[in-house]
């Protein structure tokens, strides 16, 4: 066992976090003390100098270490203690994962002996907690971009850190390249020559090519001077070389990690199942192995709640001794207050078995672990720009994936990791993982750089460029929308109030729709309901009562409105049962309801939360908020015409072939319309396992289309004719190829803009 000289911690449960439990006063001395020694025993601990000294010298760092070395928790700390934040200036700090930036903040506040919100807080979308006096902010980096819209300079910051670079999402990506032009701007202004040469705060020279670039996209805000801003780029992965090298050779400092052995065990044949395969191991390490808690990982919510409950009934069947096995999971849609139980020990004499996503990789630490249980998998988005299609698909993970998550066995001494496939299967994953920026859809990322005035989104300076294919996907999709003008600028006031709300662009349309369809109300509450896990809560064991207590509230016109009705019936309910009754209560009484309803009450309230945000904005925005009340039809003409894109007609023998891509997809059974088959629908995600899924259906008329969304008629497989020669001559067409095939006016607008 390390002893804590050797910078190890000893596993017991006083070097575990205990954050969510109030501690009397006389604890609480003690706990100050402890998280004093734990923070001094942290290897960043013993760079605290030369990192600070670093950053005063580099206007751009890179800073590379092992998870848990301390990085996110301290860095922010050692910048504050130094000084970076005079003037009332906040250190930001990014973070790709809103669990992250939740549970880091919170834990730092603690560190700091702060109230969190007051020097320290974190800002996520629909969820802020800071205030005039936070001076460490963690926020996730699509925040971050956000906030670039309303003040281009980022002027409250001296500092920010992009963290966990390395898993390089599309908004790390973009903010890196918006950061980078931020950053020269500043300089410029503050040494006053906007048009002349300039220096860096170390004194080298801008040169003029650069400064132009930059200041090109921030022309349109006031003038002003503003502190030159520090970039700390922080990275798990060993190779800070590509970030170096985007950086105009930034430098890179290496923290010297701490990693204890840790044993690699490999099954002999490929498992057909890997959850059950998941469940045997955990149960094996439970009753064969040492003390030491387990770290699964699982590849989403729908997973972990899955082998969450499996776990609960096989423990029933164990002798009572061997029972003590508590199970704890963490993803990103989970309430930050159940996030925060990860964190807490385990009563004593259990076992904790932490059932987690991806999160769990390098994003975040949790003391105590030995085991790792590696399946192999992890959920991931893929795009298709040929046919515009985004989804989730469960993919291998990388080798760098499977070596940071075994990695997590030996934080505190040694560990054992027991990756479910054969070894020779290790040898076949990818090196890395491919960036995110090459794999998902841009609309959303090409609709917040138009409304940075960044028109030329082909000669942004990217880390790695997006496909050709894709950027014309994604602009063309834009104009369909709407959003953007025949000169490919953002359109007034379309564009431009899609720019302002925080969701996918095609969710963002369907509000400022539904306004005119005099809808608003139903279309916040189905955006709401869309923007979170599903809201029905479907246990295999009571899967017949689940589905009756559905049919409760299902609609024969589909998915939408049965998601409504849900809503509805928790307002209704919420007004006549609770009144008179404080939060806490009402709260209670709700769960019951939603017990009994087979609904998921965590769900129903993050969906009740982002309503009340997104109405606030809509409100702001100055749209029409009304209802359609009971008449359904107006609300049905609107999901029309603003998911056309995603219209898809019934084949004779029950598949569906979507208009826009001319793929064959099917009804996803969870639907209340997998039944019923209706011959024209809309729908809002496709799910690929081993079928094209489609789920959140509407039935819609056909004609519909044509009168409601004319621009459908622009896609270029508006036709089946159409469709059939785009199949057929689709791999051989690349992104430029695929210009011939626009009809006139899509063809015109995007040559004119590529
Ligand atoms: O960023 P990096 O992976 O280098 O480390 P970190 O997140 O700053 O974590 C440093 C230490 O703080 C780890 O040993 C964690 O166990 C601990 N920590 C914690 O106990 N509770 C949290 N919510 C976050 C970190
Ligand atoms: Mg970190």
């Amino acid at each position: 066992m390390p002893s804590m000289a050797q910078g190890g911690l000893r596993k017991s449960t006083e070097n575990h976090n205990q954050l969510n439990r109030n501690f009397p006063n006389h604890d609480s001395f003690s706990r100050k003390q402890k998280i004093a020694q734990h923070r001094k025993s942290l290897p960043i601990a013993s760079v605290e100098k030369r990192l600070v000294d670093e950053v005063r010298k580099n206007d751009i760092l890179i800073i590379v270490g092992e998870t848990g070395s301390g990085k996110t928790t301290q860095l922010p700390q050692f910048l504050f203690n130094a000084g970076f934040c005079r003037e009332g200036k906040t250190i930001g700090i990014t973070q790709p994962r809103r669990v992250a930036a939740v549970t880091v903040a919170k834990r730092v506040a603690e560190e700091c002996g702060v109230q969190l919100g007051q020097r320290v807080g974190y800002s996520i979308r629909f969820e802020d907690t800071t205030s005039g006096s936070t001076r460490i902010k963690y926020m996730t980096d699509g925040l971050l971009l956000r906030e670039a819209l309303l003040d281009p300079y980022l002027s409250r910051y001296s500092v920010i850190i992009v963290d966990e670079a390395h898993e390089r999402t599309v908004h790390t990506d973009v903010l890196l390249g918006l950061l980078k032009d931020v950053q020269k701007a500043r300089s410029k202004t503050f040494n006053g020559h906007l048009n002349s040469e300039s220096k860096t705060t170390d004194g080298t020279m801008l040169d003029k090519d650069n400064g132009a670039a930059a200041i090109s996209f921030l022309k349109q805000s006031q003038g002003g001077k503003f502190p030159p801003l520090k970039l700390v780029i922080m990275s798990a992965s060993l190779d800070a070389r590509g970030f170096s090298e985007y950086f105009g050779g930034a430098k890179a400092v290496h923290i010297q990690g701490r990693q204890f052995p840790v044993d690699i065990f490999y099954t002999h044949h490929a498992e057909p199942d890997y959850l059950d395969a998941t469940l045997i191991t955990i149960f094996q390490i439970h009753l064969e192995e040492g003390p030491g808690d387990i770290l699964v990982f699982l590849t989403g919510q729908e997973e972990i709640e899955s082998v969450e409950r499996l776990i609960k009934e096989r423990l029933q069947r164990l002798p009572e001794g061997s029972q003590k096995l508590l199970t704890v999971p963490i993803f990103s849609a989970l309430p930050s207050e159940k996030q925060m139980r990860a964190f807490a020990p385990a009563p004593t004499g259990f076992r904790k078995v932490i059932l987690a996503t991806n999160i769990a990789e390098t994003s975040i630490t949790i003391p105590g672990i030995r085991y790792v249980i590696d399946p192999g998998f992890v959920k991931a988005r893929s795009y298709d720009p040929l046919k515009g299609m985004e989804s989730l698909i469960i993919v291998p993970t990388s080798k760098a994936q499977a070596l940071q998550r075994s990695g997590r066995a030996g934080r505190e001494g040694p560990g054992k990791c027991f990756r479910l496939y054969p070894e020779g299967e290790f040898e076949k994953l990818e090196d890395s993982t491919k960036p995110e920026i090459k794999r998902c859809n841009l609309s959303n990322v090409i609709l917040q750089l138009k409304a940075l005035g960044v028109d030329d989104i082909l000669g942004f300076d990217f880390m790695e460029k997006p496909s050709r294919a894709s950027i014309v996907k994604s602009l063309e999709q834009l104009y369909l929308l709407g959003a953007l003008t025949d000169e490919c600028k953002l359109s007034n006031p379309v564009g431009q109030q899609m720019a302002r709300l925080p969701l996918d662009p095609v969710y963002s349309k369907a509000l400022i729709l539904a306004s005119q369809f005099n809808c608003l109300e139903e279309m916040l509450i189905t955006v709401a309901l869309l923007s979170v896990e599903s809201i029905f809560y479907t246990p295999r064991e009571k899967f017949e009562e689940a589905r009756t207590a559905m049919k409760c509230f299902s609609s024969p016109e589909g998915d939408h409105l049965t998601l409504i009705n849900v809503y509805r019936a928790s307002d209704e309910f919420l007004e006549k049962r609770t009144m008179g009754l404080n939060k806490e209560k009402s709260e209670k009484i709700l769960r019951k309801w939603c017990k009994e309803n087979f609904i998921n009450s965590r769900s129903l309230r993050h969906a009740r939360d982002i309503h009340s945000q997104i109405r606030g904005h809509v409100e702001q925005m100055g749209l029409c908020i009304a209802s359609c009340g009971d008449d359904m039809l107006p609300f049905r003409r609107c999901l029309a015409a603003s998911f056309f894109i995603n219209a898809a007609l019934k084949q004779p023998e029950g598949t569906y072939r979507a208009l826009a891509s001319g793929q064959v997809v099917q009804i996803h059974p969870s639907s209340v319309l997998f039944q019923a088959k209706p011959e024209c629908i809309i729908f809002n995600e496709l799910v690929q396992t081993n079928h094209k899924y489609i789920r959140n259906i509407t039935r819609i008329d056909y004609l519909w289309l044509s009168e409601l969304a004319p621009q459908s008629n622009l896609m270029v497989t508006g036709s089946f004719v159409w469709q059939w020669l785009f199949n057929l001559v689709q791999p051989l067409v690349s992104g430029c190829c695929l210009m011939a095939m626009y009809n006139d006016s899509m063809r015109s607008f995007l040559s004119r803009h590529l």
